[in-house]
């Protein structure tokens, strides 16, 4: 198993996590974890044994933003050379779905880490926020796209002007949280809805993922082709006949991810 400094990596049953361990700052996204996240996440998507990702934090925060530490003494050459923040793009790329577990803070780079995910599952005790506006500067890791596209532009320039902190009740009623869970619930609970996808038929799984990511990024009439193609393409697959032959035999699929 390649050796990380800035995350811990285990698998088990068909789910690879991926633990944010900065402690000292909170989890602040360095470019070190931000390096090694897309590695272990990008080892984990090729992998055939592996059928959901889950990224998680600590108790008081999965992310309490890009670190600030680092990015104070950078110039506007710096960051351009270095193409800041590009690399989370790879992330966004990868086709296994990902569940974010989130507890405390997910502030920034923390929440815009956490929409990079497919399902966010949020302990009651979360804050969401973008306080960039704070530190004289804007998201430069999504938010303005990401989150409007969540949320609405109410509330993305409620939270993008103003800074201000949301709780998980108001994230999941406003659309950027998928569930939320009571505090000590949050990493058994996504964990279970990780297994729970990675229980499918991986193809299945990827293709879902793709059609409505499709949704974010094209024309309602785009997106409808592409999800009618993908959803034709699929009656090659030796999990389609498995799925429709076992609901008539009536038994539980055995899924060959293929
Ligand atoms: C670097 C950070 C950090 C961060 C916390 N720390 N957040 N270090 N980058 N984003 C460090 C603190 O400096 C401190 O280190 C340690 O973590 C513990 O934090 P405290 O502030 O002492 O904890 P607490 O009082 O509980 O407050 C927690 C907090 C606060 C409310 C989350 O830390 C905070 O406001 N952090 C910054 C949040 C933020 O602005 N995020 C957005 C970043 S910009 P020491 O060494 O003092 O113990 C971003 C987008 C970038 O993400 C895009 C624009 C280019």
């Amino acid at each position: 198993m390649t050796e990380y400094s800035t995350i811990l990596v285990s698998t088990d049953a068909r789910v690879g996590k991926i633990t944010l361990n900065r402690p000292e700052s909170l989890n602040a996204l360095n470019t070190t974890m931000m390096e090694e996240v897309v590695r272990a996440a990008t080892e984990l998507d090729a992998s055939p044994e592996i059928g959901a990702i889950l990224i998680t934090g600590s108790d008081k925060a999965f992310a309490a933003g890009a670190d600030i530490t680092e990015m104070a003494e950078q110039d506007h050459q710096g960051m351009y050379a270095a193409d800041w923040f590009r690399r989370w793009d790879d992330l966004t790329r990868l086709r296994t779905p990902i569940v974010a577990a989130v507890n405390g803070y997910a502030l920034g780079g923390g929440c815009e880490l956490a929409m990079m995910a497919d399902v966010i599952v949020a302990g009651e005790g979360a804050r969401f926020g973008q306080p960039e506006i704070n530190l004289g500067v804007i998201p430069g890791m999504g938010a303005s796209q990401r989150l409007t596209r969540s949320v609405g532009k109410a509330k993305a320039m409620d939270m993008i002007l103003t800074g201000r902190r949301i709780h998980a009740e108001e994230a999941e009623r406003i659309g950027l949280v998928s569930r939320v869970v009571a505090d000590e619930d949050t990493l058994a609970q996504a964990t279970k809805v990780a297994e729970l996808i990675a229980s499918k038929s991986k193809p299945a799984a990827q293709m879902a993922k793709e059609a409505v990511g499709a949704a974010f990024d094209s024309t309602l009439h785009q997106g409808l082709t592409l999800e009618r193609r993908m959803f034709h393409a699929m009656f090659s697959l030796e999990d389609q006949s498995e799925g429709m032959r076992a609901f008539r035999e009536k038994r539980e699929p055995q899924w060959r991810h293929r």
